[in-house]
């Protein structure tokens, strides 16, 4: 592995996934495999889970840490190739990256969609340029069209709850007062794609998802037909694809709650967090036995051991 882009970059899904399990049941396995080694992080967007879970992830291989926020401490970056550097841009990527990688061992990037056009977002300008002008592996914390390091969390929290070989999991939108990129989604399904398990996506017409992550996918626009019979529901928002970046609808009928819940297969209720209470999941299931959403995030740190470990091995 390169670089960890999305699932792409990942030779055999399985596998990570069973090294992932051993990183999960023993954290400390590999206390010195990081010494004088630094992981770092650059973050274009608030984080809480993906910040700490990072941290924590490179204390427990030995590494060290070194963090920039653009925007508060770092330089304003431009993205653009051949751009004239006259506005609000100081400093190139192709500069930026190529110096960070004399100080770092590997660089891990969060940058957000901006929902204003397709293209560019889809064209993942940002996380590309990186990946080329950086000498050391680049992790994707969350980019315009991924977040791989939630998904690799989410098949982790899976894995560890399912009771049968091929669980049906339902990946759900639910409404959402802000608009909110696809990263999570998108991500979710292409990994899931390559799991062991039944994917159905529900969402209101007007939110499918990009057909580069639907195919082969069962998408049903009716969310309690979805529901029957589901071992997992993972809810998320997600502004449109076709109309790009709009709220269509802020539908409170798509909220998660106890009836729809009561069709499934006893499921766990899954979410990648932040969430809206009583907007996306009322509380009566966020707060129930079966939601996970808190190991879920504990798996973060897991999915990014994992990760560094690969890198720090090579
Ligand atoms: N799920 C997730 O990536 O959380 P943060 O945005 O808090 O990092």
């Amino acid at each position: 592995m390169e670089n960890f882009f999305s699932v792409n970059d990942v030779e055999d899904v399985q596998e990570l996934l069973k090294k992932a399990m051993e990183v999960k049941k023993n954290p400390l396995a590999n206390a010195t495999l990081g010494k004088h080694k630094t992981l770092g992080l650059i973050f274009y967007n608030s984080s809480l889970r993906t910040r700490i879970s990072s941290q924590k992830a490179a204390f427990n291989l030995g590494m060290d840490v070194i963090t920039l926020n653009i925007g508060s401490d770092g330089w304003q970056l431009e993205s653009k190739d051949g751009a004239i550097m006259d506005q609000g841009t100081a400093e190139h990527i192709k500069e930026a990256a190529a110096v960070i990688s004399t100080y770092v061992d590997v660089l891990g990037i969060r940058c957000f969609a901006g929902l204003e056009d397709r293209e560019t977002d889809y064209n993942e300008e940002v996380l590309q340029n990186f990946i080329k002008h950086a000498t050391v592996p680049i992790v994707n914390l969350e980019s315009s069209t991924l977040h791989p390091l939630q998904s690799l969390a989410d098949l982790v929290t899976i894995e560890t709850h399912k009771k049968k070989d091929r669980p049906k999991v339902v990946l759900t939108w639910a409404p959402h007062p802000r608009a909110l990129p696809q990263a999570v989604s998108n991500s979710f399904a292409e990994w899931m794609k390559k799991a062991d398990v039944e994917l159905v996506i529900t969402n209101p017409e007007g939110y499918d998802l990009a057909p580069q992550f639907t195919e082969g996918v069962t998408v049903e626009h009716d969310q309690k037909k979805a529901f029957e019979g589901a071992d997992f529901v993972y809810a998320k928002n997600w502004s449109s694809y076709d109309s790009y970046g709009q709220i269509l609808s802020a539908n409170p009928s798509w909220t998660i709650d106890a009836d729809k819940m009561a069709v499934t297969n006893d499921a766990k209720f899954m979410h990648c967090l932040p969430v809206r209470r009583n907007v996306v999941v009322a509380d009566e299931v966020i707060d129930s036995e079966n939601s996970v959403v808190i190991e879920q995030a504990g798996n973060r740190v897991v999915s990014i051991q994992t990760v560094l470990q690969e890198f720090l091995k090579k």
